[in-house]
């Protein structure tokens, strides 16, 4: 069964025969990695991964994906060997990685690739075009499409946390070969248009996590679609909005949000003063000397690492009341259960309150499993995507999504099939 995006209908793996055809996928392997050791911390992308993979082996397919990880000259930024042995655990299929992208490595291995075998290129981005952002067609015409394309009969893209992406990976090879959506991006796409159809309202947004330049701009484009009646800031988004309300804040945080908002600081304050509905926390657990204590967001003192508890009551209040909860990015330092409060209390707000629940990011997973029975089942969505989620929750196209349906009515695969 296709799924429909803006109207326009995307082919999905029902809509194909895979046997011994060669297929490309675009998964979204990028996870979090510890800068220090720079292994993986969470591998819950690997794992969605790995059931559309199974799949089309079970299918008969011979399978070369593509994936990023991080950004150049990031921390995260790191070879996707660690993935490829991930990958076939959490898929009990052998996945072979080629530590090259579109050279003659590459090219050598593509070209006896058999039904069965699957076979994980490096980081995509090691290549320049897949961190540019482009028209689809030029990403078509480039080298990494046009050196890879002729490998291959059909093009799944799984990725639909790198969507809002305009760059090769995502946007140039359906305009060449088929494109297809995987299990993981059409399961987004049924359960973001569930959620969304019934334009039920207030819906209330809380954005947290660490990525602040796009965070400015998502909490702007969901301010000014509409598509947020309200948004409770958390984690360092939520420092950067009190910064932009004026608050002093302890100089290392402060150098932190400088440092991570790239320049973005002024937006921020302008959002503010055009008065738009950016909720910021009362209160942070922070640590200091070794002792943790909860200090008051008007004379913050200390390393702020979650929401303290009058935030939560303050938050919770807001959310009873919505009829479409998305909560992005953690609201504190997760990792360590000192500070796992604050995110815990607002997912368990979010399912006891009647609305539908859409939770961005892989991490929340732990914390549905932390809260057990309280899960209302259809109602909650755990999405793989950050930006890509909240790009598509405010209205704005993604490019991904709009190419996979310009696909399937350039080479007609909704209705005739390939
Ligand atoms: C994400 O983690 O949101 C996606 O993998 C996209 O990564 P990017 O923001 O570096 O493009």
């Amino acid at each position: 069964m296709p799924v429909t995006y803006r109207g326009r209908p995307i082919a999905t793996l029902d809509d194909v025969d895979v046997r011994g055809k060669r297929v490309l996928v675009r998964f979204d392997l990028n996870s979090p990695v510890d800068p220090s050791t720079r292994r993986i911390l969470d591998a819950s992308r690997i794992e969605e991964a790995a059931r559309t993979l199974r799949e089309l082996v079970e299918r008969g397919a011979g399978v070369a994906i593509l994936s990023h990880q991080g950004r150049p000259l990031e921390d995260d930024f790191i070879s996707l060997e660690p993935h490829a042995e991930l990958l076939s655990k959490a898929s009990g299929v052998y996945v072979e990685f080629v530590m090259d992208v579109v050279g003659a490595e590459s090219a050598r291995r593509l070209s006896r690739l058999s039904p069965g075998e699957v076979v994980l290129l490096d980081n995509s981005r090691i290549v320049s075009e897949d961190y540019i952002e482009a028209p689809p067609e030029a990403h078509a015409r480039g080298l990494m499409v046009s050196r890879l394309s002729r490998f291959f009969d059909l093009y799944v893209n799984d990725a639909f946390s790198a969507s809002h992406r305009s760059q090769a990976s995502i946007v140039g090879f359906p305009l060449v070969i088929p494109g297809v959506a995987g299990r993981v991006l059409e399961g987004e796409l049924r359960a973001l248009s569930r959620a969304l159809e019934g334009g039920e309202r207030p819906r209330v947004f809380v954005v947290g996590g660490a990525k602040l330049s796009d965070a400015v701009d998502l909490v702007d484009y969901l301010t000014s679609s509409g598509a947020a009646d309200e948004v409770l800031t958390t984690g360092l988004v939520a420092l950067l909005f009190l910064k932009a309300m004026g608050r002093r804040l302890p100089q290392a945080t402060e150098r932190l949000v400088e440092r991570k908002a790239k320049g973005k600081v002024r937006r921020a304050v302008e959002l503010i003063a055009e008065g738009r509905p950016v909720k910021v926390p009362l209160d942070f657990i922070v640590e200091e000397d070794g002792k943790v204590y909860i200090s008051d967001a008007s004379s913050l003192r200390g390393a702020p690492k979650d929401i303290g508890p009058s935030t939560i009551e303050y938050y919770r209040a807001k959310i009873a009341k919505a009829r479409v909860v998305v909560i992005r990015g953690p609201a504190g330092v997760i990792e360590d259960p000192r500070f796992r409060r604050g995110t815990v209390e607002l997912v368990r707000a979010a399912l006891a309150s009647n609305a539908h629940v859409i939770l961005g990011g892989g991490h929340f997973r732990a914390v549905l499993s932390e809260l057990g029975g309280e899960f209302k089942g259809g109602r909650v969505h755990v999405s793989t995507g950050g930006g890509a989620l909240l790009q598509f929750l405010s209205g704005r196209p993604l490019p991904g999504l709009e190419a996979l349906a310009e696909s399937a009515s350039r080479f007609k695969l909704v209705g005739g099939g390939l």
